[in-house]
């Protein structure tokens, strides 16, 4: 088979990796992929959001098998354009990838079947966004309801600070108007997960739960990032609550799409918050999650593309999971997630056993690897525990020591 892979980032890298395992497969293609990825992919330059290329090129290399994985082609229609020219693809149409571009649409669609989440509203006048956060007071988390880039999201942990979202958002147009109508939801205590699933119509096949961690400094301080580090599986959380939001919440956002008429084929992922009163869903996105792949993949036993042709043709992939962990933990340019440089040298290492490196933002020149963007790559380390996984990834990490050039956080998946 040729399998194309859309998209350039750490996630897409990791995809790669498991495709390129899989007998099924006999080329690879990455558009437009990155350095990481051309190992095992010939990258073709065409950008994820040209859909009339992408299709083109599927059409005339004969492509069987399409992934995809950044959340704005499937908002604009990639797996529509696929369809419609008879090229079989594994993404939700725009119709299903509704339940990420609008958190309007998903906050409503959550109410009406009965999925767990918390409470909200939505408001399209800045003035009562306003007169609401006053009357409620904080905490609040306000959302722009559009895709922003994973940066449309305002914890406020003061009156003060919600207002000032909304003036962002709102007011100033942030996000090319993706905020104009605003979600703001009730501030739900408890530990995170991500919960994601193969899913084909009714067809629901979770995967291992993974916790990612977002804050840019140890101890979850500094801003938030698109995640400095991640592991599974997740110890406190039990099968007994990964079983109850399969069924509850994962199981039911697949009935309620084919309901709406808006049947689900991909990978669904929910964000969700185990609280007092069991797991809450934070967010849904119709595609994988980064940096949640880079370690839940390495732990599947099967063979992904075989897994990804059996939900498609309606069958049971029968999901098998390595009795390990993996930990990742995520090398950045300093100054991300503000204000960084390119171009600086990536120092390499010596890849010990069950060690391995995901690439995102990286460059090959003549002088070697290069920085290329925020996060670098990522290294994972996969153990029989948590514990070991992590050693095998910090083992690796300290050839970064001392390089003023880049950081990574010390306390991933660290428990005690
Ligand atoms: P998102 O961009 O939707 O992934 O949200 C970013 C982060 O904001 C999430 O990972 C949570 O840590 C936090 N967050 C979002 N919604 C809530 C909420 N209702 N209560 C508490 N924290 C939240
Ligand atoms: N890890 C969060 C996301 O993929 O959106």
């Amino acid at each position: 088979m040729k399998v194309l892979v859309v998209g350039r980032g750490g996630r897409e890298h990791s995809v790669v990796e498991h495709v390129n395992k899989s007998d099924l497969v006999t080329e690879i293609y990455a558009a437009p992929g990155n350095a990481g990825m051309e190992r095992h992919a010939t990258c073709v330059p065409i950008d994820e959001m040209d859909i009339e290329g992408l299709v083109k090129f599927a059409k005339e290399t004969e492509i069987d098998l399409t992934i995809v994985g950044p959340e704005n082609p499937l908002n604009a229609g990639i797996a529509d354009a696929f369809i419609a020219e008879g090229l079989r693809i594994f993404a939700p149409t725009k119709a299903a990838a509704l339940l990420e571009g609008s958190k309007d649409f998903a906050k409503k669609f959550m109410v009406k079947y009965g999925i767990p989440t918390a409470a909200f509203r939505t408001f399209t006048d800045p003035e009562e966004a306003k007169a609401y956060v006053k009357a409620k007071g904080a905490p609040i988390v306000i959302k722009a309801d559009g895709l922003a880039e994973g940066k449309g999201v305002t914890v406020a942990e003061t009156v003060e600070q919600a207002l000032d979202a909304i003036d962002y958002l709102m007011v100033e147009g942030a996000f090319s108007g993706a905020g104009k109508k605003v979600v703001i939801e009730e501030y739900l205590e408890g530990r995170e997960f991500s919960l994601i699933a193969f899913v084909h119509e009714r067809n629901v096949f979770p995967m291992l739960p993974a916790r990612d961690h977002k804050r840019a400094y140890d101890n979850d301080e500094g801003p938030n990032t698109g995640g400095m580090g991640v592991f599974a599986p997740v110890p406190d959380i039990s099968q007994e609550i990964i079983d109850y939001a399969t069924e509850n919440i994962l199981q039911k956002a697949a009935d309620g799409l084919m309901e709406e008429g808006r049947p689900f084929t991909g990978v669904l992922y929910a964000g969700l918050m185990q609280t007092e009163s069991g797991p809450k869903v934070i967010e849904f996105n119709t595609r994988f999650g980064d940096p949640e792949t880079q370690v839940v993949l390495p732990l599947l036993e099967n063979d992904l593309v075989q897994v990804i042709l059996d939900v498609m043709d309606g069958k049971d992939p029968q999901l098998k999971w390595k009795d390990e962990a993996c930990v990742g933990v995520v090398v950045a340019s300093k100054g991300y997630p503000r204000e960084y440089e390119k171009g600086k040298l990536i120092p390499q290492g010596e890849l010990k056993e069950n060690t391995f490196i995901i690439e995102a933002g990286t460059k090959r020149t003549d002088a070697g690897l290069v920085s290329n963007g925020g996060r670098i790559l990522l290294v994972g380390g996969i153990g029989k525990t948590l514990q070991e996984a992590r050693e095998k990834a910090y083992d690796y990490l300290t050839i970064f020591d001392g390089n003023d050039d880049f950081f990574y956080r010390k306390d991933i998946a660290k428990f005690s």
